[in-house]
C-alpha cells in the first residue's frame, strides 16, 4: 500500500520510534510541545507507583458512563498524598516537564483504563488545566493521537510504552485534541499495539489566574 510506504519513510526520516505525524512540518513544529520520553521510569519506579496505586484503585468500580463522556471503561482518583518514594518520582516529572516558575495542581490525576477502556478526542478544559500536561504510563502500552482542531489533516501519534513520560504543552495542548485509542484501533502506524489495562499518572500546571496553592480539582478529562 502506497500510504504504508510513505509512513515508513516518514518514520525513518524523523528518526523517532515514538512519535509519528502527518508530515515533517507538524513534527518539527511540535518537537518541543508533544514529547515522549520512553523509559523515563525504571522497572523499580514503575513497581513503586503501581504498588501504591493498586489498593486505592481497587476500591473503585470501572465506569462506563454516558454515550458522550470522554472516557470509557475507567476508574480514577485525585491523589494529593504520596509516599516518599513516589514523591521523588513525581519531582523528577516536575523537573522534566515544567518550568521552575510553573505551579502544578496540588493533586495528581490517576486514571485506570481497563483493557477495553479508551479516551475520546478532547482538549483539557482551560478552566482546570494550565499550559502543560505530563503523564506517566504504567502496565500496558497505548497510542495517543493528537489531531489539530481546525485542520484534522494535521496529526501526531505518540507511542506510550509502560514507563514512558509524555508531555503536551503550548500548541499541542491547546490546538490539538488528544485521545487514547481503543484496542481495536490501537496502531502506531502499521504496528499493532495491543491494549491491556493501563494506568496513567498525570500532572498538570495550574490554569492561569489560579492562586498558587489553591487546590484545583479537575473533573475527568478536564
Ligand atoms: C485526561 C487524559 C490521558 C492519559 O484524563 O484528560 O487525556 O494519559 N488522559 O490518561
Ligand atoms: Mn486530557
Amino acid at each position: 500500500m502506497a500510504a504504508g510506504s510513505g509512513r515508513l519513510a516518514l518514520r525513518t526520516l524523523h528518526g523517532s520510534g515514538w512519535v509519528r505525524g502527518s508530515g515533517p512540518a507538524v513534527l518539527s513544529r511540535l518537537r518541543d510541545e508533544a514529547v515522549v520520553r520512553p523509559g523515563f521510569l525504571s522497572a523499580a519506579e514503575e513497581e513503586t507507583l503501581s504498588r501504591e496505586l493498586e489498593p486505592e484503585l481497587r476500591r473503585r468500580r470501572y465506569e462506563y458512563d454516558h454515550w458522550d463522556a470522554a472516557i470509557h471503561g475507567f476508574r480514577e482518583t485525585e491523589k494529593a498524598r504520596w509516599t516518599e518514594a513516589s514523591r521523588t518520582i513525581l519531582q523528577r516529572v516536575q523537573a522534566a516537564a515544567f518550568g521552575p516558575g510553573q505551579a502544578l495542581l496540588s493533586s495528581v490525576h490517576v486514571l485506570d483504563l481497563e483493557p477495553r477502556g479508551y479516551i475520546k478526542p478532547h482538549v483539557d478544559s482551560v478552566k482546570f488545566c494550565g499550559t502543560t500536561i505530563a503523564g506517566l504510563s504504567l502496565l500496558s502500552p497505548s497510542v495517543m493521537r493528537l489531531v489539530h482542531t481546525q485542520d484534522p489533516g494535521e496529526w501526531l501519534e505518540l507511542l506510550l510504552e509502560p514507563g514512558s513520560l509524555y508531555i503536551l504543552r503550548g500548541s499541542a495542548r491547546y490546538d490539538f485534541s488528544h485521545e487514547i485509542l481503543r484496542d481495536e484501533e490501537s496502531y502506531f502506524g502499521e504496528r499493532r499495539v495491543p491494549r491491556g489495562r493501563r494506568i496513567s499518572v498525570i500532572c498538570r500546571s495550574q490554569p492561569k489566574g489560579t492562586a498558587a496553592g489553591e487546590p484545583g480539582q479537575p473533573p475527568p478529562a478536564c
